[in-house]
């Protein structure tokens, strides 16, 4: 496969591209380039500290929600939402992240969400807490500052500084919060995340998380608001394109503002195609106002699948000769039409809709898909032929729609839950505002098998409901509802476009003789069961032979019986096969132990599927033959042996060990199938047209496996610690072949600047391990005592009077005065032997110069390291017994200082940490049918990674990348 260059570098090359090319040819005003817009959007994925809560029991989730006035009172937080809150001992990580994926696989988690022991049931996995510090100073006040969540994966509470910010309860929508008031511009700044899983959202995997991209936005008060621009063609002939272009405009000063509005359309190599001068605007403070202007294009260059142009709008905001604000819209010009008798129309032409269902979650990674890794995902899309995506069931997040438009791929972009509650209509209007500037999203949907609603009154009228209230945000696209039924009533009465969810489920052809002019797209078909690379069902190992069948209980057709029809009717605008890639949960037909679905024409991790190989036969336009099954049949002679070819070429003769087993002629949209006696050697297809050889396949008999082979699918990655790629791992026998029966375990290092995310093998039935990260869990010390030990003269400073006596022992909060020295107990249980390779340490505040530290009777205050705002001390090699481990920190004078210090840590659960961390263990994975795969993340260095795969018995594989250096992150566009 071609290395791609990743997205976030082609953007970076292309934003400085541009701006080195507009100041050069001076081609827009001066001003544009050359003054400074306070408009910042930071990325803010680096360095969060997350640890795991408790849904039920508040003592594990850090005490959250039980200090006095808590909610009553505005900034009083409390537990991790507090900014004096202890979190030196919590997991350091970057966003995006998925807790989900790193729990184990339990047979009594929900099996639809991939049995990972999330969710309803698992109190004790379903809270995730995330804190941030925020670098903000003086030089920020006066600024609008907020803080925006591409995705969040559930029921977000944001507490900011101490204060209660908001609650987002989709997982799916994004969402922003204006900080500005609650910012300390001399002082530290804190943003805290609690993620609750306890409820699931949809009925498939979800993840667990902040699993999207996290931004800080800083822009003037008088600013366009977050999507305040929009820009869409009203007319495009070969001649000019006339665009509106609209811009939202907040005051949110404490003064009125004179400004004015200026437009300018520049292509992706910087020149201005047009521009528009507005008049001088007024707005009062508080007040919004838009700004419509008309804007021609001439000769304009479209937007098409072939040639996904793009350009950008920039919209500059001046006041009193300044640039206030200016804001960078990127758009494609095109048309889209949709007809009842013709199907589905980009820029004049008809095209197929051939495409994949995808949901969010990918192999090695689960929903926290690193920006290049969705990149992959739409190329593997391409490499079947494929030209759309329908977001199941769910808006993307925004960087996949960002590659849509750059990689020209069209996108049914998807809301979550249909209804028209303000809460609902906000995650649509969410939906919408942000992503009606792409010209790859072609088609909003706004529900899918809505059982309670589709055939019936309501499901008409919520329909109407939503699509009308739609046209109101983007008048240029049409909706549709993905339905299970209803030929003219429910949904179906009042949908722009029938979306209909399996032929199966359908009369297809009845609906469109009743209602001639309503277009028709099937947004699901298939729901094929099929195990990569496994050609005999073996239900025990939850595994499905990949031969092309209609296998769901609700009948529906095999990937052939959906895709012929749909290619052979042109008023069929398309359809959108379920689904492109494997993802976890929905296991159907199984259930436990199988923890992924089988649906897909690619694995969880993209490698091919045969169903696949049949959608790139009729989907592209290259010659090409594949042949299944594998020809390792050992045991197996003489015994018929289905093969079947899927190929575009007019005839394919299959040869077996250079004997002739017959020509046979391909029906279009069809395949080809022959029984063979099975003898070892070599299978091979040839493909046919005009009686001339235009592709072959080959499938040969392989000995056993000796060697692992790396391939990485790009070789150079950017060193900014978020480029990716997958490495492609395969065993091969002594003479280079694959051996498709493969199942070595391999173990995976890596030496350079780079690191391994993400293992995959795309079997449905494997509990290994995705991801290995260290496992680190931080419990506070609990039930806190103290004695007055100003006359003491004991090791720890109390009288041995005083140590014994258990009523001699108080709550901190509870002491009659401050002593001048004092003696503080708390503790932990260790319940068992320490597992090997675990280590301890304890974190403890900082209440005086001289205090001492014991642990279990021993003192250990010669080997506190400082730690931020106190000390850590490892507790590796100390004797601590079973049971209660009693901590200790004595405090010989300035008691009443010390006391102070403790104080403003909130005392309880807040003094003191015990942190234990068991490290990963090497990286590994069992090949599946002779493959796994592999996903490497650059850091921030450049040079050379090599990454090394060895297994017992086998020659080692080696892969060799480079990352280079790379401008900083920067926000994708
Ligand atoms: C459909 C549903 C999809 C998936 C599929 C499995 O009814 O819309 O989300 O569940 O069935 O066959």
């Amino acid at each position: 496969m071609a290395p791609t260059v990743p997205a976030r570098r082609l953007a970076q090359g292309w934003l400085l591209a541009m701006l080195a090319l507009v100041a050069l040819l001076g081609l827009v005003r001066p001003a544009l380039a050359a003054d400074p817009s306070p408009r910042e959007r930071i990325n803010i994925d680096r360095d969060w500290r997350f640890a795991l809560g408790d849904a039920q029991d508040p003592r594990k989730d850090f005490d959250y929600g039980t200090a006095a006035f808590f909610f009553s009172k505005t900034g009083y937080g409390d537990g991790p939402a507090s900014p004096t809150f202890d979190d030196r001992a919590w997991r350091q990580l970057n966003v995006p992240h998925d807790w989900a994926l790193e729990m184990p696989f339990d047979p009594r988690a929900d099996s639809n969400h991939g049995s990972h022991a999330v969710g309803p049931g698992f109190p004790s996995h379903d809270i995730g807490w995330y804190r941030k510090r925020l670098d903000l100073s003086e030089a920020d006040r006066g600024k609008r500052i907020s803080v925006e969540f591409d995705g969040v994966y559930r029921d977000a509470v944001v507490w900011f500084n101490g204060f209660y910010i908001g609650e987002a309860h989709s997982g799916y929508t994004g969402f922003r919060y204006d900080l500005t008031d609650y910012v300390n511009y001399n002082g530290p700044n804190l943003l805290v995340v609690r993620v609750n899983v306890s409820v699931n959202e949809g009925w498939f995997y979800e993840g667990a998380g902040i699993y999207r991209h996290v931004w800080l936005n800083k822009t003037a008060p008088l600013h366009i608001p977050q999507w305040g621009v929009t820009v869409a063609a009203d007319t495009v002939s070969p001649a000019a394109a006339t665009l509106t272009a609209r811009a939202k405009v907040d005051n949110e000063d404490s003064a009125a503002h004179d400004f004015t509005v200026d437009q300018a359309v520049l292509d992706d190599d910087g020149h201005q195609l047009a521009a528009s001068q507005g008049a001088t605007q007024h707005l009062e403070p508080g007040a919004s106002g838009e700004y419509a202007a008309a804007l021609t294009v001439p000769r304009p260059r479209l937007w098409s699948l072939e040639s996904p142009h793009m350009e950008r709008l920039v919209t500059t905001i001046r006041s009193a000769g300044a640039v206030i604000d200016r804001y960078e819209q990127p758009f494609g010009i095109r048309t889209v039409r949709w007809d009842g008798a013709t199907g589905f129309w980009l820029n004049g032409v008809n095209i197929k809709l051939k495409g994949v269902n995808l949901h969010q979650d990918f192999g090695g990674v689960g929903v926290a898909v690193p920006d290049a890794l969705l990149a992959y995902r739409i190329e593997r899309v391409k490499a079947m032929g494929g030209n759309a995506v329908r977001t199941a069931h769910n808006p993307p997040s925004p960087q996949f729609l960002d590659l849509a438009d750059r990689m020209g791929l069209l996108v049914l972009d998807e809301n979550r839950i249909m209804g028209v509650t303000p809460e609902v209509k906000d995650q649509l209007t969410a939906l919408i505002e942000r992503d009606r500037n792409h010209p790859s999203v072609i088609l909003w949907s706004v529900g899918n098998e809505e059982w309670a609603v589709e055939s019936n009154e309501m499901g008409a009228r919520l329909t109407k409901l939503m699509q009308d209230y739609v046209r109101t945000l983007d008048p240029t696209r049409r909706s549709t509802v993905a339905m299970s039924c209803c030929a003219g009533w429910g949904s179906s009465a009042t949908t722009d476009v029938m979306g209909m969810n399996y032929r199966a489920q359908h009369d297809v052809d009845g609906f469109h003789v009743k209602f001639p002019d309503k277009p028709v797209v099937m947004t699901e078909e298939g729901s094929t069961f099929a195990t990569r690379g496994i050609y005999v069902t073996d239900k025990a190992a939850v595994h499905i032979a990949a031969y092309d069948e209609p296998q769901h209980p609700t009948g529906s057709s095999s990937i052939e019986q959906g895709w012929t029809p749909v290619a052979e009717k042109p008023w069929l605008a398309g359809l959108f096969i379920w689904t492109g890639q494997d993802y976890r949960g929905e296991p159907t037909p199984f259930g436990w132990p199988a923890i992924s679905s089988q649906f897909g024409m690619q694995d969880t991790t993209g490698l091919m599927k045969d169903s696949g190989y049949y959608l790139k036969s009729w989907w592209s336009a290259e010659p090409m033959v594949h042949i299944l099954p594998h020809w390792n049949w050992p045991g197996k002679e003489g015994q018929p042996i289905r093969v079947a070819v899927y190929s575009n070429a007019e005839a394919v003769e299959l040869f077996l060990n250079g004997k002739s087993l017959g020509r046979q002629t391909m029906a279009r949209n069809g395949h080809l199938e022959w029984q063979v006696p099975y003898e070892p050697g070599t299978l091979i297809g040839r493909g046919y047209a005009d009686g001339k050889e235009v592709a072959s396949d080959t499938v040969e008999t392989t000995g056993p496996a000796a060697k692992i082979k790396l391939e990485p699918y790009r070789q150079t990655l950017a060193a900014d610690g978020v480029d990716a790629t997958m490495v492609k791992v395969s065993v091969l026998d002594a003479q280079g072949r694959v051996v498709p029966t493969g199942d070595a375990d391999v173990s995976f290092t890596l030496d350079g600047p780079a690191k391994l995310i993400g293992v995959g093998n795309g079997d449905p039935g494997s509990h290994e391990p995705d991801q290995f990260v260290d496992d680190i869990t931080s419990q506070p010390l609990m039930g806190w005592r103290m004695i007055d030990a100003s006359a003491g003269a004991n090791p720890s400073g109390a009288t041995e009077d005083q140590w014994r006596n258990p009523f001699q022992w108080y709550p901190p909060s509870e002491r009659p005065k401050p002593p001048e020295a004092f003696v503080l107990r708390g503790g932990f249980y260790q319940t068992g032997p320490i597992p090997p390779g675990q280590s301890l340490n304890l974190f403890v505040p900082s209440l005086n110069a001289h205090q001492r530290v014991f642990v279990a009777g021993q003192e250990v205050t010669a080997r506190l390291q400082p730690s931020g705002t106190g000390y850590v001390v490892s507790l590796d090699g100390l004797n601590l017994g079973l049971g209660e481990v009693k901590v200790m920190i004595a405090v010989p004078d300035q008691g009443p200082a010390a006391l102070k210090t403790l104080e403003q840590l909130g005392g309880g659960s807040n003094v003191a940490f015990l942190q234990r961390v068991t490290p990963a263990g090497v990286w590994r994975r069992s090949l599946f049918s002779g493959y796994a795969q592999i996903a490497v993340q650059a850091t921030d260095a450049a040079g050379v990674v090599t990454v090394h795969a060895s297994s017992p018995g086998l020659a080692a594989g080696e892969a060799t990348l480079r990352t280079q250096s790379a401008p900083q992150f920067s926000d994708p566009p």
